[in-house]
């Protein structure tokens, strides 16, 4: 099975989580993108869905599928967010933010009730950092002073898109900081919350109420507790 399967099949175990009608959380990233084509069809087949979109790409995404569309103004009474992640560790602790979108897709987890994370095999790992940096969303004043302040948690690199700064959805950019495998995540989190300039990380500690992992066995379905 290839990666491209296993997200596919991933994206499909989510629909077991969905309310009969009520309000969906669409996440961002090339998983969470064929879990919208898949709310796409239960929506023309008449399921009562409005989603909430995580990034400006899925609402193009989801809008396009005829799905209905929450403002991004909110607030919002979200049944269930599905979503992508990164890095999965042995806790369920996510890392998040590869697309870009990790702003608006922690308003969004934390507006929903339920939060299902959708992977393939190859995203989980005994600790987080052990295979991608954490991404961090900073605002543009200054950026360069925030980023040497990131210093002391490790390695900042600016992360660019044909040769300029990525913007965000948000307006902000990112550095996606390399620190290896982080020991205590929510510390880590903490003190770069606590770093003037930085808006949001992309650690997403304690908020996956079920991690479903695709593979060539099937898909597991990984619970916190
Ligand atoms: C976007 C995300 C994505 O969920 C994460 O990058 C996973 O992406 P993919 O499904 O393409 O592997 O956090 O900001």
């Amino acid at each position: 099975m290839d990666q491209n399967e296993a997200k596919r099949l991933a994206a499909r175990a989510a629909l077991d989580y969905l309310p009969a009608q009520g309000v969906v959380g669409l996440g961002t990233g090339s998983t969470s993108r064929l879990f919208i084509e898949e709310v796409g069809a239960l929506v023309r087949a008449g399921r009562a869905l409005l989603g909430v979109p995580t990034s400006a790409a899925s609402r193009a995404q989801a809008e396009a599928l005829g799905v209905p569309l929450a403002s991004d103004d909110g607030p919002w009474s979200i049944d269930v967010c599905v979503d992508g992640a990164d890095e999965v560790d042995e806790r369920l602790n996510l890392i998040k933010g590869g697309g870009g979108a990790l702003t608006r897709e922690k308003i969004v987890n934390h507006a929903a009730r339920k939060n299902i994370i959708i992977v393939d095999g190859s995203k989980l790992s005994q600790r987080l950092g052990e295979r991608w940096a954490v991404p961090i969303e900073v605002v543009r004043f200054g950026h360069a002073s925030t980023a040497a302040a990131l210093r002391a948690f490790g390695e900042p690199t600016l992360r660019c898109h044909d040769g300029k700064p990525f913007v965000t959805d948000a307006g902000g950019l990112i550095y996606d900081l390399r620190c290896g495998p982080i020991d205590d995540p929510s510390a880590l989190d903490q003190a770069l919350r606590g770093v003037p300039g930085v808006v949001e990380t992309g650690l997403f500690l304690g908020r996956a109420s079920v991690v479903l992992v695709a593979g060539a066995d099937g898909v597991a379905r990984l619970s916190r507790g």
